[in-house]
């Protein structure tokens, strides 16, 4: 029998029930849901709505009911459509006429809210750890390898040379702003809805924000209608996840190319790798190719949602429901990825000479040459075109383009711009790539992770 057959003269069919039913994916919420179940019969007690003798005894069979989650013994009914009514009818076995009060001016929809906030308090708060692990392993391994360095690439072809610590830090800067926006997103999701009841409020004399501090919550809801129907805090921890893993992807792909043989610049450790079913040599990267494959289903879970939510009518809507599945599969898998990634960056090796050789490739440093030429007086347009020449001429004559500058007159103190590492040492402005900049930059991620940590 539901809880509301009181107004119904038939069972509901079967198909309905399979339809609506959500307990078989929301009883993960079990332990936010008793928390929030917690605190509102305290509330209730604060309001004069229950004794202290009935608070102690509803407080006593939450915690019951937490236990048997944690053991795994609780067994759900056949009429739990979901974890909230699961655990009503649960609390009312145990504790009787006391249990059937523990709903007292509280909606599924108030209840809803709050424990999905509560959750997703949570969650946001672990992925922006285990982002700072992987932030803190890309720094490590960037200075484990401190005067390694390898070709920076536009277009995917050789570019300039740049330190890899730089190269890494690069990613860790990305990450750490993920980190930014996920401890933003839960700044703004910190607001209690509970009390806001159905979408009207209640007619007995609840307080709303003894809830919401019992609950960590900054402030409670000020409009009912916005309490019960605001998805935005899923939205947006939906996008800071689909960003992340779009940030986690492109570092899967970099690492799928390091590690051809093509490129061999690095290889994973055997721990992070795996072997192939027929072909005895293969060594795959797979880890890197998952933190690739799944952005797409952490964008297709935020695009999902956003058509949920678009044209919904205040205030709440059983599409609300459907807001759950995609946000527990992306919370899931991103910390999937997190792990595994920070593994298998603390698993590589770098090939620093086949690296080095690579990025020592003489054609990058024709900038080198054009910038000694604008040091020297010449605009920069016109050293371009010279720099551009002895390029031409060298590829036309395939031949060293060192060879080339040292024909010149002209060029004659440019010679050591070809020495090993030369190019690397020359970037040195502000935030470059080079060795000199490189203390600066450090310095500043250790202050962000730093500040990052103390919000966490
Ligand atoms: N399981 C439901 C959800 O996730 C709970 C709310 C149901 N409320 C209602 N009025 N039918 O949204």
């Amino acid at each position: 029998m539901t809880l509301w057959a009181g107004r119904f003269d038939a069972a509901m069919d079967q198909t309905l029930w399979d339809l609506s039913e959500s307990y078989s994916f929301d009883h993960v919420l079990y332990a936010h849901d008793i928390a929030g179940s917690m605190a509102h019969v305290r509330g209730l007690e604060t309001a004069g709505l229950l004794s202290a003798e009935e608070c102690a005894t509803l407080l006593e069979t939450l915690e019951t009911i937490k236990g048997e989650f944690e053991t795994g013994t609780f067994e759900r009914a056949p009429s739990d459509e979901d974890i909230h009514m699961a655990i009503e009818r649960r609390a009312t076995e145990l504790a009787g006429a006391v249990g059937a009060k523990i709903h007292t001016s509280r909606s599924r929809n108030d209840q809803v809210a709050t424990t999905l906030r509560l959750f997703t308090r949570d969650a946001v708060t672990r992925i922006a750890q285990a982002s700072l692990a992987l932030v803190e392993t890309l720094v490590a391994v960037g200075a484990a390898n401190a005067d390694a360095y390898l070709p920076g690439y536009t277009h995917l072809q050789r570019a300039q040379p740049v330190l890899l610590s730089h190269h890494l830090q690069a990613h860790a800067w990305s990450l750490l702003r993920d980190v930014d926006r996920l401890l933003d997103a839960r700044r703004r999701l910190n607001v209690s809805p509970l009390g806001a009841g159905a979408l009207a409020g209640t007619s007995l004399p609840i307080l709303p924000a003894v809830t919401a501090e019992l609950m960590g919550f900054d402030e409670a809801f000020a409009n009912s209608m916005d309490a019960v129907s605001d998805r935005d805090l899923v939205a947006e921890t939906l996008f800071d996840i689909a960003l992340l893993g779009v940030h986690l992807s492109r570092m899967g792909e970099e690492l799928v190319l390091w590690t051809t043989s093509e490129f061999n610049f690095a290889v994973l450790g055997d721990d992070f790798t795996t072997g192939s079913s027929m072909l005895p040599q293969k060594k795959n990267s797979d880890v890197a190719e998952l933190a690739r494959g799944k952005s797409g289903r952490l964008v297709g879970n935020l695009t999902g949602l956003l058509v949920t939510l678009k044209g919904l009518p205040l205030a709440y809507n059983r599409d609300l429901q459907e807001d759950k599945e995609p946000l527990f599969d992306s919370v899931r898998q991103v910390l999937l990825v997190l792990a595994a990634m920070e593994g298998a960056y603390r698993s590589m090796t770098f090939h620093r000479e086949v690296a080095a050789l690579a990025a020592d490739d003489q054609l990058l440093v024709a900038i080198d040459i054009a910038e000694g030429l604008v040091q020297a007086g010449m605009p920069f347009r016109q050293a371009h075109e010279v720099a551009g020449g002895l390029v031409g001429r060298a590829v036309r004559e395939d031949r060293p383009l060192a060879d080339v500058v040292a024909e010149e007159p002209s060029l004659a103190g440019y010679a050591e711009l070809f020495d090993r590492g030369a190019a690397l040492a020359n970037r040195r402005s502000p935030g470059s790539s080079g060795p000199s900049a490189s203390e600066a930059q450090s310095e500043r991620l250790r202050a962000r992770i730093s500040t990052m940590r103390s919000r966490l």
